[in-house]
């Protein structure tokens, strides 16, 4: 049986803390061929010869499965693997690998492992083939005997799996995209337009043409102030690469690269009051160059670069049919600190509603930054954010120094503790009395503070206090 190991690792295979699972699913299923394929490394510069793509395809086509390895980069697959996805597309892949069983396989730090997991299980089954299911793993897991127990029997199903020929449940419809519906954008009155009142303001896209939809989007929202907006396009952006892993990054958040990237998001992405991101949807995130942008901005860590800064979204595509990606769209906001203003596409709704939608969107990302109001995290962010937290309290803080200090200066370091008090109230909690005592009183004694509060509320003062 032959399994082609598709490794978007850019470390390569050796290095790969992913790739140690193949080598011992080759010491374990010695039987299997297991073919590895270092598409990480071949698609560092986002580019591969026809012929050796061609040849990848090949293999792929003639092996009983496929793995997809991977580790996890910013909530999904590094940009390299992103590149290879899409010329998967471009090649109608789909039609020679019709059926063939695909596993998924990746470590990280368990942090939004899950978009990236839905991502490619998404993928998969666009490429008509058969999805077993994914085993995922912390970088540093590998030692535990439980960890490789459950890769063990995860191989042995797919193994299975192909054997049989079992059928596998398919989970997310194609994607339907919306035909034959021009925008049209209509002028702002002059009256009408918004005084961005000194807010910085810049919208990123990607090269587009002025009479796309994208395009016109983008018209709407300049012509909807009264001053210039920069627009940046991330294809003029000089970038060597995709991120390699070097981790040069973590001591001082300086990226081995020396190109456009670093400068960009120093002088142009950081500063701003608000961002609009005006992209177009390629498969089911965006272009794999947006993602080599995004996965190259991991120099600055684990840390907010983006803070109370207001983002908007355009979008050309069927984002209400990826739900992962409106997932992912939020994660990035509330990590990058700021908040989300709206996402708005051109999916639904005829022109005048998207008009005024995006109207109403740039009107409210002024007002949202005149009082610096960024939306309550929710539990993603809350959850992620305590992984970082003790991810960087670790061992990996100590590569990641830039960002030891950030949250240490932060006072991040926010263990919940395990106080003498609390331990005497457990103890005292033991007596049946004193639990029935308790229960009685618990919700008056919780809120009493809120009553002392309201009580000595000045509403006026209150409210001089919010405005920044
Ligand atoms: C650019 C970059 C982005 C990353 N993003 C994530 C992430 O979003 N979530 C996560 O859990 N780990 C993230 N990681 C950590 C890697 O997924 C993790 O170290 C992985 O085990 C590396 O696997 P490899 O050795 O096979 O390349 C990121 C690492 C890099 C370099």
């Amino acid at each position: 049986m032959k399994i082609v190991v598709l490794n978007g690792s850019p470390k390569g295979n050796k290095l790969s803390f992913t790739m140690q699972y193949i080598y011992y699913a080759q010491k374990m299923f010695p039987h299997v061929e297991f073919n590895l394929i270092n598409i990480g490394q071949k698609l560092n510069n986002m580019k591969i010869k026809e012929e050796s793509f061609q040849e990848i395809l090949k293999e792929m086509a003639s092996a009983d499965g496929i793995l997809w390895c991977f580790p996890v980069y910013v909530l999904l697959v590094p940009a390299q693997l992103k590149k290879f996805i899409e010329l998967l597309f471009e090649n109608n892949a789909g039609e020679v690998l019709k059926g063939k069983f695909s596993g998924v396989l990746s470590t990280s730090m368990n942090f939004y492992d899950n978009t990236a997991f839905d991502y490619v299980h998404a993928i998969i089954e666009d490429l008509n083939m058969k999805y077993t299911g994914f085993f995922s793993n912390k970088s540093f897991d590998f030692d535990k005997i439980e960890r490789r127990k459950t890769f063990y029997t995860f191989i042995k199903n797919i193994l299975f799996a192909i054997e049989n020929q079992l059928p596998t449940p398919r989970r997310f419809n194609p994607i339907n995209i919306r035909k034959n519906f021009e925008f049209a954008p209509n002028e702002v009155l002059d009256e009408h337009k918004l005084d961005s009142n000194g807010k910085k303001i810049i919208i990123i896209t990607e090269n587009y043409s002025e009479e796309s939809n994208l395009g016109k989007m983008i018209r709407k929202f300049k012509s909807s102030f009264k001053n210039e907006i920069d627009v940046y396009s991330i294809d003029n952006i000089d970038m060597k690469g995709g991120c390699i892993s070097c981790l040069s990054c973590g001591y001082d958040n300086q990226c081995f690269y020396k190109d456009g990237h670093t400068d960009f998001v120093r002088k142009k992405l950081r500063n701003n009051d608000i961002i609009v991101y005006a992209l177009a949807l390629k498969d089911r995130y965006f272009s794999s160059r947006f993602k080599q942008f995004v996965d190259r901005a991991f120099f600055n860590g684990h840390t907010p670069i983006t803070e109370g800064v207001q983002f908007c979204y355009m979008l050309s595509g069927s984002l209400s049919q990826v739900e992962n990606l409106r997932q992912i769209i939020i994660a990035h906001s509330e990590l990058g600190g700021g908040n989300l203003v709206d996402i708005i596409t051109d999916e639904f709704g005829e022109s005048e509603e998207i008009n005024d939608l995006i109207y109403n969107m740039a009107k409210k990302a002024l007002e949202f930054s005149k009082y610096g109001y960024v939306q309550t995290p929710t539990f993603m962010t809350v959850g992620g954010y305590k992984i970082f937290r003790d991810m960087i309290y670790g061992l990996p803080g100590v590569l990641f120094q830039a960002d030891y200090r950030f949250y240490k200066k932060r006072k991040m370091f926010n263990f919940p503790k395990n106080k003498l008090s609390y331990r005497i109230m457990r103890l005292i909690f033991k007596s049946k009395k004193a639990r029935a005592i308790f229960k009685k009183n618990m919700f008056k004694i919780f809120v009493r503070p809120y009553d002392k509060f309201f009580k000595n509320l000045d509403v006026e003062q209150e409210i001089t206090e919010f405005v920044i």
